[in-house]
């Protein structure tokens, strides 16, 4: 028996990344899963590999409709609702504010918000009852750029601390009847990209020279692969493991917590 057998899944940008790993262990652990995806390929490729515990949808999470039919889709495929991962995000590749031009600002500002927040709030009104009527658990992913600065520039870092803030609001809010708690990945080898105008033609997996240096800069010494996080995903989703968590963040980053110097690996002696 899987750790999740017999629940049902919405995955937003569960078409590649982090999205995609959590949908291949939620899969393995039992569960069936809708996948919210923007990509057509992207979605056509993860439904074919799981073509029966696998439904996706076509959509933009900054679009309401999308996220009324992915959560009909759960319910008229599958039956119920019970874990519903907020995923989708977009980068900003670290620009500086004042590297910004003042008139780009504001749509920057609105193309990056209503991915990475907006897009968390439709999700969940769209589902919430649903997951109410299941007592069901929700999972945000948010970021190490939920808790520090330098990871991403003002725009990423500041959606990141606002997906914390939800996690916190929407765990009171929803107290008694649903679980809510986050996730912060650290730097991950994925297409990660960014808004238009800042990164939009990039994806962080092929930025091997970034990746590199980021790594020097994480205590356990190297980026992780999205398969590193999916454990957390299944055990907050898991109420037999964690029912009695809501409204925590919980890190996947490398230890940044104890950034700093690094200990020297063969002589745990800090590095100079
Ligand atoms: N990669 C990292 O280093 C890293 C670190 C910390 C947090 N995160 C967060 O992890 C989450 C997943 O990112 P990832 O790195 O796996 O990125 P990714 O680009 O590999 O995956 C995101 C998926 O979402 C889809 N998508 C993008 N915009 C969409 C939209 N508007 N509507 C619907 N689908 C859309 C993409 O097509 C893609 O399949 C994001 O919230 C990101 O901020 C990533």
């Amino acid at each position: 028996m899987g750790r999740l057998e017999g629940q049902v899944a919405l995955v937003t940008g569960g078409g590649d990344g982090i999205g995609r790993a959590v949908v291949e262990r939620y899969v393995r652990e039992g569960a069936k899963v809708v996948v919210l995806e923007r990509d057509k390929e992207l979605a056509k490729a993860i439904e074919d590999a799981y073509p029966e515990p696998v439904a996706a949808v076509v959509g933009d999470v900054r679009d309401p409709a999308t996220h009324v039919t992915a959560t009909r889709c759960a319910l008229d495929m599958f039956g119920r609702l019970d874990v519903y991962v907020g995923n989708v995000g977009v980068y900003d590749y670290g620009a500086k504010l004042d590297d910004l031009e003042l008139a780009q600002l504001p749509g920057n500002f609105h193309e990056l918000f209503t991915t990475n927040v907006l897009g968390y709030l439709l999700g969940v009104r769209a589902a919430s009852s649903a997951l109410r009527h299941r007592r069901g658990s929700i999972i945000l992913t948010s970021s190490s750029s939920g808790t520090y600065a330098g990871g991403g520039g003002a725009l990423y870092v500041a959606s990141k601390h606002a997906v914390v803030g939800l996690v916190r609001q929407l765990a009171y809010e929803f107290a008694p009847d649903v679980r809510v708690n986050g996730i912060a990945p650290g730097a991950t080898r994925t297409g990660l990209t960014g808004v238009t105008g800042l990164g939009g033609d990039r994806h962080l997996r092929e930025e091997t020279g970034m990746l590199d240096s980021i790594a020097k800069t994480i205590p356990l010494g190297f980026v992780s692969e999205p398969e590193h996080h999916t454990g957390l995903y299944v055990a907050l989703a898991c109420a037999a493991d964690t029912g009695f968590v809501t409204g925590a963040v919980f890190p996947s980053d490398g230890g940044l917590e104890v950034r700093g110097r690094r200990a020297a690996r063969s002589t745990g002696e800090a590095t100079p």
